[in-house]
């Protein structure tokens, strides 16, 4: 039985409709807290209410439905994050914690806990980032990041608790709208061009970051967790790599699609010292050598197919 929490989100929401679709509805609960399901999810499987600050409450429903297998996508964002830094404390860190502890005591078989290329900082080497390097992140939610690195990496060498997760760059979908992230520039970007013809961008027009397709997000998770265990030697602090680009990189893209598109800039101060505290692309070897990760979007094939989408979802 698989749980998964943060399932309105925008990476849960999308999980688990690819988890329910392999692994058959009935298997599969949605974890919900205040943003209500959607409503396919909630008709189509169990759901339940998990807040992970509460113990009570995760432990109940890790009990009640014989939980083995965890995806746990509830997280507080970058921006947000540095908004509501109790509230960050609260989800990323403590709920963490809280995780790690109810699936020790309720056997639960395997842990997928998403870390972020947050779990990076200033410091780090920004080009080609190495998968083991200085991490020292300046924003709360990346601090929370590096504590389920290596919480998860302690847990599962201490304990041997199957714990793994992947660094996630920023992720582009559309099926629900982020809001909360730094990254989320590039999601609203297709809104704004399809909605408006014009966007203003919160970032300068060369923010270098790593970003990802949906898809291919998915499917890391997915494959990060089906692979032998034996073949690890990381387990959760695995380099991801799919494109790296620019807003202005992106515009012009888009603007192949739609000539009319115009895109003007806005600098958010919070948003953009974030973003030039992260890496701007990650050297994946790891990821790649030890569960054989291989992304299947490049930057045109995404813009092609998240507009298209898109269009039709808005249209
Ligand atoms: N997309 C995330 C953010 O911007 C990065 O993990 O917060």
């Amino acid at each position: 039985m698989i749980l998964v929490t943060g399932a309105a989100g925008q990476i849960g929401s999308e999980l688990v409709g690819e988890l329910r679709a392999r692994f058959g509805s009935e298997n599969v609960v949605a974890g919900k807290h205040r943003t209500p399901l959607p409503e396919a999810m909630e008709l189509a499987g169990p759901s339940a209410l998990v807040d992970v600050t509460n113990r009570q409450e995760l432990d109940t429903t890790i009990k009640n439905y014989g939980i083995k297998t965890v995806f746990h996508m509830s997280s507080i964002l970058s921006a947000l994050a540095e908004q509501n830094v109790e509230t960050a404390h609260e989800v990323n860190i403590n709920g963490v914690f809280n995780l790690f502890q109810i699936s020790l005591e309720n056997d639960v078989e395997q842990l997928i806990i998403p870390s972020s290329i947050a779990a990076f900082g200033p410091d780090t080497p920004k080009t080609n980032t190495p998968n083991d390097t200085i991490q020292k992140p300046n924003t709360v939610y990346g601090i929370s990041k590096v504590f389920t690195e290596l919480m998860g990496n302690y847990y599962q060498q201490k304990f041997d608790l199957d714990v793994r997760g992947i660094r996630l760059p920023g992720v582009i979908s559309w099926e629900t709208e982020p809001t909360a992230g730094t990254t989320d520039y590039a999601v609203a970007m297709f809104y704004g061009a399809i909605r408006s013809n014009q966007y203003e961008c919160y970032l300068k027009p060369d923010t270098r970051l790593p970003m990802m397709y949906m898809p291919d997000a998915i499917k890391a998770i997915l494959d990060i967790s089906k692979a032998d265990y034996l073949s690890l030697n990381h387990h959760c602090d695995f380099n991801v790599h799919a494109m790296s680009f620019t807003p202005s990189e992106l515009a012009n893209c888009i603007k192949d699609i739609n000539p009319s598109f115009q895109i003007s800039y806005k600098i958010d101060p919070l948003r953009q010292s974030i973003a030039d505290s992260w890496p701007d692309s990650l050297d994946d070897k790891a990821a790649r050598m030890e569960w054989g990760w291989k992304p299947a979007f490049d930057m045109r094939s995404l813009v092609n197919d998240m507009y298209k989408n898109l269009e039709s979802k808005l249209t």
